[in-house]
């Protein structure tokens, strides 16, 4: 555990100063800093720490007079997190601690002190952990901002949106139907003691989840991973054999998959950042589509003269980059690499898109936006503008929607809420979807 925590002490480090917990991680993983059989367990711990960010900043000036060097700091974040959420007898944790720190040159003479502050915490812990979740950005780990934001912006739902996100999250698959329907793929799983169950048409959840090589048919393209959320997209855009549908922000590919399993579409993906691009190859090859029909193209899809060849597309998808607002349970980091100053940034950028690429699309075609935010300026108030810029673009109806757009609200594996709307997957992150028809 000693070393589980020292290693989870620099991603903390890492993140606190701006690096996403996803790169912190895979850094350390790719210098070999990180052992293969604790990596699991530093990504755990890790997630924790973040998921517990809030609370774990919260107390440390309660615990100490001054802020020691930033190594030290990520210990005790790593330690406090795996204290307040008790997987381990608390001295043996405590114990781990001190270890890990007395094994580093750097934080070996902290060693006494990381133990006189876990065992201060120990002590205090009944009093002060109660008394600082009383705050509710404290409670429900996020920035004040965030917090104002969301109960702004959902008035009624906030608190249930943001305690979804402190969940740990489920492993969400779907099933690629080319290879395999869902009731068959869970006979598969019971077949091989998986407990699991459906969440959504094609998706099925995990009780338990594992490292994806472990997913049964994961390595031969039988299931993806795919939050429930996610897999509206591809059903909802309705592409047929042999339209053309321009994805256009498509890496790591998980929409461009299921558009390729949906039907025999042509399909080109676009994605500005080259190596993210490598990802969309990966995930068809996995899924046995590939090429001619699919085109992966590195480009700027705003720079649309870089690779439009003036044939206009039948169907558009545009997912686009956003604050991923709606999908904090899966990344505990990101309300902590956010600046409220963000939300604008992206929002602009999102119109750029949709602007540049609304000309591209046939008469009668359809366009979906989607987002993975609860910010309403990346979501409702973004498909508003773009409606009054556009007076050829109209609303097209998606399922269950009383407003033309729809936006999911994060939604853990608790029961599912009276007047859910049926069809809708039970268990999902959050996301919008705007669904434009040119007339
Ligand atoms: C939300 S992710 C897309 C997820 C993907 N559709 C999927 O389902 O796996 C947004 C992607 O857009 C890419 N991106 C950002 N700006 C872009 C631009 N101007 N043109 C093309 N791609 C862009 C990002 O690098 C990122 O990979």
């Amino acid at each position: 555990m000693a070393e589980v925590l020292r290693a989870a002490a620099a991603v903390w480090v890492r993140v606190r100063d701006g690096q996403s917990l996803d790169r912190a991680l895979q850094d350390q993983a790719l210098k070999h800093e990180v052992a293969a059989p604790i990596r699991a367990a530093v990504h755990a711990v890790s997630h924790d720490a973040l998921r517990h960010c809030a609370l774990i900043e919260a107390l440390l000036p309660r615990l100490i007079a001054r802020a020691p060097a930033p190594q030290v700091t990520g210990l005790l974040a790593a330690a406090l997190s795996q204290l307040i959420v008790g997987a381990y007898r608390d001295h043996a944790l405590v114990d781990q601690a001190v270890a890990a720190a007395r094994s580093d040159r750097h934080l070996s003479a902290a060693a006494g002190f990381v133990n006189a502050v876990l065992r201060s915490f120990l002590r205090r812990r009944a009093v002060l952990v109660p008394q600082l979740l009383l705050d509710d950005a404290t409670r429900l780990n996020v920035p004040r901002w965030w917090l104002q934001r969301v109960r702004r912006e959902h008035p009624e739902h906030w608190e249930r949106a943001l305690a979804c996100a402190v969940q740990p999250p489920a492993l969400l698959l779907r099933v690629n139907r080319r290879r395999c329907d869902v009731d068959a793929y869970l006979a598969r799983l019971r077949s091989e003691a998986v407990t699991a169950r459906r969440v959504g048409p094609y998706a099925v959840r995990l009780d338990r989840p594992c490292p994806v090589q472990q997913i049964p048919g994961f390595t031969e393209g039988v299931v993806s991973v795919q939050d429930a959320g996610a897999q509206l997209a591809a059903p909802w855009l309705q592409a047929d054999d042999g339209m053309r549908v321009l994805d256009a922000c498509a890496a790591p590919g998980g929409k461009t998959g299921h558009l390729a399993e949906l039907s025999d579409a042509r399909i080109d993906a676009i994605e500005l950042d080259p190596a993210r691009a490598g990802l969309i190859t990966d995930n068809l090859q996995r899924l046995g589509l590939a090429a001619p029909r699919i085109r992966i193209l590195t480009a700027d899809a705003r720079d649309v003269a870089s690779f439009w060849d003036g044939h206009p597309y039948q169907r558009m998808l545009v997912d686009a980059p956003c604050t991923a607002s709606g999908i904090v349970r899966r990344h505990p980091d990101i309300p902590w690499l956010r600046r409220e100053a963000d939300v604008a940034q992206l929002t602009t950028l999102q119109a750029g898109l949709l602007d540049a690429l609304w000309p591209l699309l046939a008469p009668a075609g359809r366009l979906l936006y989607v987002v993975c935010s609860v910010f309403r300026e990346e979501a409702d108030q973004q498909a508003d503008s773009f409606l009054e810029r556009h007076p050829d673009a109209r609303l097209a109806p998606l399922p269950g929607t009383r407003h033309g757009w729809l936006q999911l609200l994060p939604t853990g594996a608790d029961p599912v809420e009276p007047g859910q709307t049926v069809g809708l997957p039970t268990e999902h992150d959050g996301f919008f979807f705007a669904l434009f028809e040119k007339v």
